[in-house]
């Protein structure tokens, strides 16, 4: 038994803790109804591929939620890490989830089934990400694991959060930064600021992994890492052509993904090998659209405040006499 002690000399943990905290979020809080005239305005190839995509990162956050975060916190020996690794997958599961709550209001019920049920599980590059993710994740699936196993796990989370999660994100931020669908696009923001906590902290838990290493080991993981990355990116510029060869954004879509590629190396302290030229303006607006207040009631956006300071109930708040 190891009790967690939170209140032991500081390691950045409480900062991580601090702002998964501060930037939580639930899916059912955004308007998404706001976005039916938009969906209606969309052609059909242009809502096709808002629909994959969306399907596509069910898939990914269900597997992060369910499999990488709880995998890599298995074998995290520090309390206040495991439980900032407990809040990440909890926050996976309020992303997988809110791609269900844009669906609900946006398409049937059978459209979802064949989407989440057929499409996504059947879609070769999805297929293949997952399982080249998904085997450094399972590889933990044993009461011990190396730190050549908890690194490389590590190295794959990273990869997925921080860089392909993207060729998803890309058509959501596109279509809200020239003003349509502009709720779901703001549930897609809430979730990318989310992969990039998460990215920066997993990307920490990587370096201290490393730097337990021999020279000879790292040599070992650059190498793996090296292929790793240029598998994934094959597959992901396959992707990324099938998905988007219809609307002719295949090219905007592959800097924007390589660009967060760099993101992913720099955020596991390593060098970055791709040098995009800048995506859209219209995405980079659409990463940055800030708040707009929906309505009256300002539904929630990126203002988006959680009551942190409540105050107690007791029985007396239940005496209504
Ligand atoms: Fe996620
Ligand atoms: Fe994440």
């Amino acid at each position: 038994m190891k009790p967690t002690n939170w209140n032991k000399e500081e390691n950045y943990s409480i900062v991580f803790w601090n702002q998964n905290i501060a930037q939580m979020w639930v899916d059912t809080e955004f308007p998404i109804s706001d976005d039916i005239r938009d969906w209606n305005e969309l052609k059909d190839s242009e809502r096709e591929v808002y629909k994959k995509v969306l399907a596509g990162l069910t898939g990914l956050d269900t597997m992060q939620g369910g499999e990488g975060m709880p995998l890599i916190a298995m074998h995290e020996a520090d309390g206040r890490k495991k439980a900032v690794m407990s809040f990440m997958g909890m926050m996976e599961q309020i992303h997988t989830k809110s791609y269900s709550t844009i669906f609900t209001t946006l398409i049937t019920s059978e459209d979802t089934d064949y989407l989440l049920e057929t499409w996504a599980p059947g879609q070769r590059n999805l297929v293949y990400k997952a399982q080249r993710i998904g085997d450094y994740y399972r590889a933990l699936l044993k009461p011990a694991a190396s730190v050549y196993e908890r690194y490389m796990a590590c190295v794959a989370s990273v990869l997925l959060e921080s860089y392909l999660f993207y060729s998803g994100f890309y058509y959501p931020l596109y279509l809200a930064g020239q003003g349509k669908m502009t709720a779901s696009g703001e549930v897609i923001r809430k979730i990318l600021i989310d992969e990039s906590i998460h990215g920066v902290f997993i990307g920490y838990i990587a370096q201290e992994l490393r730097a337990q290493m021999t020279e000879q080991e790292r040599e070992r993981v650059a190498e793996e890492t090296d292929i790793l990355l240029a598998d994934l990116h094959a597959n992901e510029t396959e992707y990324t052509r099938e998905i988007y060869g219809d609307i002719g954004l295949v090219d905007d879509v592959l800097r924007f993904v390589e660009y967060n590629a760099n993101k992913a190396l720099m955020n596991l302290g390593l060098e970055t090998v791709f040098t995009p030229a800048p995506f859209s303006a219209i995405v980079q607006n659409g990463l940055s659209t800030g708040t707009t207040n929906h309505d009256f009631f300002s539904k929630k956006g990126d203002g988006y405040v959680m009551a942190l300071n409540i105050e107690k109930m007791t029985d007396d708040d239940f005496i209504f006499a």
